[in-house]
């Protein structure tokens, strides 16, 4: 039996719990950022050992598996430590705070090559985004020539909206673009196997100065509590939305948006393919209908549907038709894929979960954007 242990217990912490006993992989325990935090939600989740530090998950010859879910400063040194300790790794996005970072963690994973070393990103595991994947692979769509779409959310529209990711020193010097604009680029290049070979950026700060707490509060928390805490007033540098285009190996144009201060978007990643015989449109909030877009018949959306659908999508499904499946199956599924793999014990095979070199990829691109915003002009990739 694979044992799993979750680092972490603010927002996503508790949905990797949920998804891995979903699919039948033990939770042995979590770790908070202190004992008391680690008994709380060891007790809230009924599992059955609080870590009083991340040492004693390495040492606990029990643990196999570490899902890191903490902020980003602290994945280099978490991803590190299991690694070298023999633990596979599932470790959220963005990988690490800088592409320097991220290679290292390339580096030791290659020397590891028995080790599960993926990130999360789980976007890549909605049954229509497998679908879109594969009507794309087989030349449904035709060339790719076009790729529009961005991730809007509004839970740091207000200056008194708070969270670690607005500081540079815990999430890196990117936050719109490192936080939400990796889900979509990893999403696109998922999709349709496309490399970005260059790409010139426009980032943009509305909200310079906000209002921090005195207190610490969780993410999407923060909206419904911050306004009426003690407050102290803090620069902020890292970005609230951002444009960028971009041009892909085979000559496909790319726009993204990207954007955490727009009213009414709550959590809006969305997409449209453009290929030479047919284009693809879908989003996160709606994430059971594939819009497909004819010139020459009427246009069709395919509503979630194993039968319907490719083979590898049907199995990225656990329901039939018209059952909805939304944002905690993603983890779910992307588990699925990360542990029968591992279970199956075959690593020369390719590997059907993000890994960190696709880790790495979304960080060396965000070191590209803020390269082109600060020089305003087209960076090579
Ligand atoms: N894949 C996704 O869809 C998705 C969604 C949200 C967040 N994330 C990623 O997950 C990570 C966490 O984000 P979140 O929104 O859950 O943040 P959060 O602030 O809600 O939770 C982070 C938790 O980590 C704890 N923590 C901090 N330092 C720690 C340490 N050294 N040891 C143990 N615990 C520690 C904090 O107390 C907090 O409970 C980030 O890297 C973020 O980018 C991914």
């Amino acid at each position: 039996m694979t044992n799993a242990v979750v680092v972490g217990t603010g927002f996503i912490g508790p949905v990797h719990v949920e998804a891995l006993r979903r699919i039948g992989v033990h939770v042995r325990g979590v770790l908070g950022s202190s004992p008391d935090k680690s008994r709380a939600a060891a007790q809230s989740m009924n599992l059955e050992v609080a870590y009083p530090d991340y040492d004693a998950i390495i040492a606990d010859p029990e643990v196999h598996a570490i899902h890191i879910t903490t902020p980003n400063k602290t994945h280099l040194e978490m991803c590190k430590q299991a690694l070298l300790s023999g633990k596979h790794v599932v470790c959220e996005k963005p990988l690490a705070m800088t592409a320097v970072e991220t290679a290292e963690l390339v580096r030791i994973s290659h020397a590891h090559p028995n080790l599960i070393a993926a990130v999360n990103y789980n976007k890549r595991f909605y049954p229509l985004v497998q679908h879109a994947h594969d009507m794309v692979k087989n030349g449904e769509i035709g060339e790719v020539r076009t790729l529009r779409g961005g991730y809007l959310q509004d839970w740091l529209l207000y200056d008194t909206d708070w969270n670690w990711r607005l500081v540079p020193e815990e999430g890196g010097t990117t936050r719109a673009i490192g936080d939400i604009g990796t889900h979509w680029m990893d999403l696109i290049s998922f999709i349709t196997g496309l490399k970005i070979v260059e790409l010139m950026a426009d980032l943009h700060t509305f909200i310079p100065v906000r209002r921090k707490p005195r207190q610490a509060v969780a993410t999407f928390v923060g909206k419904e509590v911050a306004a009426s805490m003690e407050c102290d007033p803090v620069h902020i540098g890292t970005e609230d939305v951002g444009a960028v285009l971009f041009h892909y190996e085979n000559g496909a144009r790319g726009t993204m948006n990207v954007s955490q201060v727009s009213p009414g978007r709550k959590n809006f990643c969305n997409f449209e393919i453009v290929g030479s015989l047919a284009s693809l449109a879908w989003d996160v909030e709606n994430p059971n209908h594939l819009w497909i877009g004819h010139r020459d018949k009427p246009n069709e959306i395919l509503i979630k549907d194993p039968s319907l659908m490719s083979a590898n999508a049907r199995h990225y499904n656990s329901y039939p038709g018209g059952h909805q499946e939304g944002f905690d199956d993603s983890f779910k599924q992307l588990y699925r894929a990360i542990y029968d793999y591992l279970h199956a014990g075959d690593f020369d095979k390719p590997k059907p979960y993000p890994t960190f070199e696709d880790g790495h990829y979304e960080v060396v691109l965000c070191d590209k954007i803020v390269e082109s915003h600060q020089g305003r002009k087209w960076i090579a990739v």
